[in-house]
């Protein structure tokens, strides 16, 4: 199928690969000359395990072509997916003029036959009638200048569409697989046509051609009005936020009384109706997601006068629990100031290179506060060379440099790597060694026997 992806961002980027790599004819438009040209050579903008790869394949053979020419775009695909950022703004609401001006834009372009819009930013719920409603203003306007253009008198644009919510579920470091192993394929539209294209287009995916275990069954795929699921989106990332912040209020009652939380995650996660996913207690959920989508739910709720209670809780408890880290090193440290803190990762996860709302931020700018020095290492960062909010960070280029003349180390990354450090070696260079596992996620017998004082989250330690 003919395909136009507007927005070569996270979401944009990777949905484009993936359909191409599926066998559908893509263009992909963004509106950044450079971006354009970088992903014409091959080269991807974004870090996502295997994405480099696809695009590569996709643009050999002919299956992906990228512009910045919108119009190009427009009238190559039947299928238009809108994936530009949609940004919080202070207020916690989406900023949604990205959205906007590429849906008046599709409006100026429209000509001919039927297109399928696509809703795939994570847009405020009601969106997908703005949009519609966006694209028609983008119709008129068209139409008005070609009216003033030939004197008085113009053709009529035929503008003949449907719109479409399709939200995705991919986690940063795992998109290529989540897109081809989805758990589930949502459709939210009022046109029927608009919805068979969109099963036609994911039928390679639903089928599992492309997934890991080929012998599970077909993806469901579940469709709903609009409205239905734009919310689907906002309420699985709320959900598995809220998740979190559950078992890490769980953590912290079990540091007081002397239980073992991932013993207990364990224990409530063999229930099935509660399952084992999203029970790691650490410093708290971040990235481009989580905290956006839970404050413009909540946003959301307020607008229609209903105040959000539990979420707003969620994320209370997740911001306290970034400081956790710091009041761990305080009770053992006592005084911070003058000491030397040195940080194992950066990112807000492991396998991505994102530094957006990451618990690293929030914990070195209350270390600075207290006057404690900040090193930090992580293996993307300090690869890349990335400092952004990392003022007054020494970001070193191995563990060991980082170890070095540290009074602790605080985990903040679950890096895989991480666990296979040498430890022992770390503990002669640092000034006394103390680790805070900020994630729950090293073997402790391990590191104590290197010679460090584990201290985990909600872990007797
Ligand atoms: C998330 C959703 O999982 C995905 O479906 C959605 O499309 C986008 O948002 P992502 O932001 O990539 O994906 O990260 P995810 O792997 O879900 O982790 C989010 C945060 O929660 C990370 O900071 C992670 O460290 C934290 N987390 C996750 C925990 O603290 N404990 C857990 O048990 C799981």
């Amino acid at each position: 199928m003919r395909v136009c992806v507007i927005g070569t961002g996270y979401v944009g980027l990777v949905t484009g690969v993936c359909l191409a790599h599926i066998g559908h004819d893509v263009v992909c438009v963004d509106n950044n000359e450079e971006k354009v040209k970088l992903m014409q050579s091959g080269q991807s903008p974004i870090f996502e395990p295997g994405l480099s790869e696809l695009m590569q394949g996709a643009i050999q053979s002919q299956r992906i072509h990228f512009t910045s020419d919108l119009g190009a775009g427009v009238s190559h695909g039947d299928i238009l997916f809108i994936a530009v950022g949609t940004p919080p703004l202070p207020t916690g609401e989406s900023d949604t003029r990205y959205v906007e001006a590429v849906a008046r834009g599709i409006g100026e372009h429209l000509n001919g036959g039927y297109k399928v819009i696509v809703n795939k930013s994570t847009v405020p719920i009601g969106s997908g009638d703005w949009v519609r409603m966006l694209v028609l203003d983008g119709v008129a306007e068209r139409q008005k200048e070609l009216v003033a253009a030939g004197g008085g008198t113009a053709t009529e644009i035929t503008a003949d569409f449907d719109v479409v919510s399709n939200p995705e579920f991919l986690r940063e470091g795992c998109a290529i697989y989540d897109t081809f192993n989805p758990d589930r394929i949502v459709l939210g539209s009022n046109g029927q046509r608009a919805i068979s294209m969109m099963k036609e287009l994911y039928a390679p995916i639903v089928s599992r051609e492309f997934a890991e275990d080929k012998s599970l069954p077909t993806v469901p795929v579940l469709v709903t009005d609009l409205s239905s699921a734009e919310m689907i989106k906002y309420a699985a990332n709320a959900f598995l936020a809220t998740k979190i912040s559950f078992i890490n209020e769980v953590a912290n009652i079990c540091d007081r009384v002397g239980a073992d939380v991932t013993q207990v995650a364990k224990g409530i996660g063999l229930d099935s109706r509660i399952g084992n996913k999203f029970l790691q207690a650490g410093i708290g959920w971040g990235g481009s997601c989580f905290p956006k989508d839970v404050s413009a739910l909540i946003h959301t709720a307020d607008d229609y006068g209903y105040e959000a209670q539990l979420l707003k809780s969620a994320v209370s408890v997740n911001q306290r629990q970034r400081l956790l880290a710091v009041e761990k090193l305080q009770q053992v440290l006592k005084i911070l100031k003058g000491k030397t803190v040195g940080l194992l990762g950066l990112t807000f996860k492991p396998d991505t290179d994102d530094m957006r709302d990451a618990p690293a931020l929030d914990i070195i700018e209350q270390l600075h506060r207290l006057g404690t020095k900040v090193k930090a290492f992580d293996p993307l960062v300090s690869q890349s060379g990335m400092r952004h909010g990392l003022s007054n960070v020494l970001v070193e280029t191995d563990p060991e440099r980082l170890a070095d003349g540290c009074d602790a180390l605080v985990l903040v990354t679950d890096w895989k790597q991480f666990r296979s450090l040498d430890f022992a070696k770390m503990a002669t260079l640092m000034t006394t060694p103390i680790i805070i596992d900020g994630r729950n996620f090293l073997d402790q017998d391990v590191v104590e026997k290197a010679g460090f004082r584990y201290v985990g989250i909600g872990r007797r330690g």
